[in-house]
């Protein structure tokens, strides 16, 4: 047989690559856009910086011949996947296209993103995968279920090594949802996205409950309700600024720093309005997003988990270009108390900010422990055990600013000198102490307070004395548990001088496996 021209054999490559290219066919893309989705390799287009995407395994297709399916081999598997840029920094990635037999996984499909998880660890990049599938391609049976098994493997392993993202943007359903659950953060896009174990027909069977796939699964519940998922976008392009967003404050791996940015908000500003927003009265509330907006460059916070566990904020900032975590108790919201989302939410971020090296610094105006029956019952202990756990374990560098109250173990959990922290700094309204001054008095001053002849007046008095005399920040200082007592609007300065003087903190632990943190 005669040999095939060059020409002929390049005509056949870009057949090969125009069939990869067109997914699942015109009608399939069309049904996509209907629904308000883009299209796997439009999603990455988005994602990335302009033209910077290499693809690889564009070609690789299934070998499955159950159920008729080896009629239907198309290239790519119905995943995407490769490299880029974002904001110029390495990125690699991996989009699943529902166009293509429902974007389900297969063996091959599996290991694609296996191959590009494998890359990012190798090469100390991000991780971003961009899910949108019907689940475990039924044809497949037990080899679709050992790709899951391999991806979250690689989850696991990569995991506090480099940043790993999950973008949810179509269904998740059974197994599926624990590959995102392994990485750092699940971002959603309201009415598109949906992630549960089992959908509504499976629940009503076995339990009897009615309720839709959105209720149950949507970005909704799991921004507000379950705490599974981080950010919530109302579109697939603001769920894409959001990626970026969070990347641009992450190094490229944990070995590497994070990005400094060039900064005009001058590190020394002085905000003397920050003495107004923080009322010295314990009983009085206001939303600690002010405090962070006069702290912060020029202002931003971006917010993880802004929607769950509202007692507490998790989020980035910068000081001087600097990124840094932050967590800050919200007295709007329960008074600020650590209940067991708080602690499970600011848990989990200070351990992702440490694993990343990022310094932490820590707002803290709290009054306690939440507590209640149903916090006991449902395990405050262990939960609220994980806020001790994680800053003990930390190496990153710790400030700690307290606002206000810092009461009892909440004091303790709340980044305190004895867990480690670097430096803390205190407000002349910080109140440190075991509990507040009206529950100390009732206790300290029992004796006094009965034997009055005018008990309510004599409690009073007994709590202003209180208040006074321990209800501040100085008798820490004294010990050395508060470092400096600063004045409010000085607060920006005092952290930047803090970040600077301790950015090079070098500690070690005592070698061991790993440690049995408390779920
Ligand atoms: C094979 C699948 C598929 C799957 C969808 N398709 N899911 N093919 N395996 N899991 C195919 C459909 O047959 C259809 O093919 C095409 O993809 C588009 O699906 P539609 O149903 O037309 O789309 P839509 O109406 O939008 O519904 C989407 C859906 C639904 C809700 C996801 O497809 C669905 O319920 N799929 C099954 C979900 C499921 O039970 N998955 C297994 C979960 S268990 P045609 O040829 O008609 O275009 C699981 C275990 C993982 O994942 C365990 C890991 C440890």
């Amino acid at each position: 047989m005669a040999s095939r021209s060059i020409d002929e054999l390049c005509e056949e490559l870009k057949k090969k690559n125009a069939s990869a290219i067109a997914g699942g066919g015109e009608k399939a893309v069309a049904k996509q856009k209907e629904k308000g989705k883009g299209t796997a390799r439009e999603r990455i287009a988005q994602l990335l910086d302009p033209g910077s995407f290499v693809e690889i395994d564009e070609l690789v297709t299934h070998r499955c011949t159950n159920f008729g399916l080896e009629k239907t081999k198309p290239l790519g598997d119905g995943v995407v996947t490769g490299w880029g840029t974002i904001d110029g920094r390495k990125v690699f990635v991996f989009s699943q296209d529902f166009t293509v037999l429902g974007g389900s996984l297969g063996e091959k499909h599996a290991d694609k993103i296996a191959k590009v998880q494998d890359l990012s660890l190798e090469m100390g990049c991000p991780m971003i995968g961009i899910n949108d599938s019907g689940g475990a391609r039924i044809q497949e049976a037990v080899d679709s279920l050992n790709g899951y098994g391999k991806i979250f493997f690689r989850n696991t392993i990569a995991s506090g090594v480099v940043p790993q993202i999950s973008v949810i943007m179509g269904p998740t359903a059974g197994g599926a949802v624990y590959s995102p659950a392994l990485t750092d953060f699940i971002f959603m896009v309201d009415k598109t996205s949906v992630m549960h174990i089992t959908g509504p027909a499976v629940i009503k069977a076995v339990t009897g409950e009615e309720v839709t796939s959105e209720a149950l699964g949507g970005a909704k519940t799991h921004n507000e309700k379950s705490g599974n998922a981080h950010f919530i976008a109302k579109t697939e392009a603001e769920c894409f600024d959001q990626v970026r967003a969070v990347l641009s404050y992450l190094p490229s791996n944990n070995l590497d720093d994070a990005p400094v940015v060039e900064s005009s908000d001058s590190p020394d500003r002085a905000e003397l309005s920050l003495r107004e927003v923080v009322p010295t009265d314990p009983n009085k509330s206001y939303d600690v997003h002010n405090v962070l907006k006069k702290v912060l460059d020029d202002g931003v916070f971006t917010e993880v988990q802004p929607g769950w566990a509202r007692n507490i904020l998790t989020g980035y900032g910068r000081v001087g270009g600097r990124p840094i975590g932050i967590i800050a108790n919200q007295a709007q919201f329960m008074a600020g108390c650590l209940d067991i989302d708080a602690s499970d939410k600011a848990s989990r971020f200070i351990r992702h900010c440490d694993a990343f090296n990022l310094p932490i610094v820590t707002f803290v105006d709290v009054p306690g422990y939440l507590p209640g029956v149903t916090q006991e019952y449902g395990g405050i202990i262990r939960h609220g055990a994980k806020m001790l756990y994680a800053y003990s374990e930390a190496t990153t560098p710790l400030v700690t600013v307290i606002l206000r109250k810092a009461y009892g173990g909440a004091y303790l959990a709340m980044s305190s000198k004895a867990l480690g922290a670097d430096m803390v700094l205190a407000w002349p309204q910080a109140e440190i102490a075991v509990m507040g001054a009206e529950g100390a008095a009732n206790i300290v001053f029992k004796k006094e307070i009965d034997a009055s002849s005018d008990p309510a007046k004599t409690r009073l008095e007994k709590i202003d004395e209180y208040r006074h005399a321990f209800a501040t920040p100085y008798v820490a200082a004294e010990r050395g548990f508060v470092d400096r007592v600063i004045f409010p609007e000085d607060t920006r300065k005092e952290i930047w001088l803090a970040l600077v003087g301790i950015e090079s903190k070098r500690v070690s632990r005592p070698a061991r496996k790993h440690g049995v943190i408390p779920h």
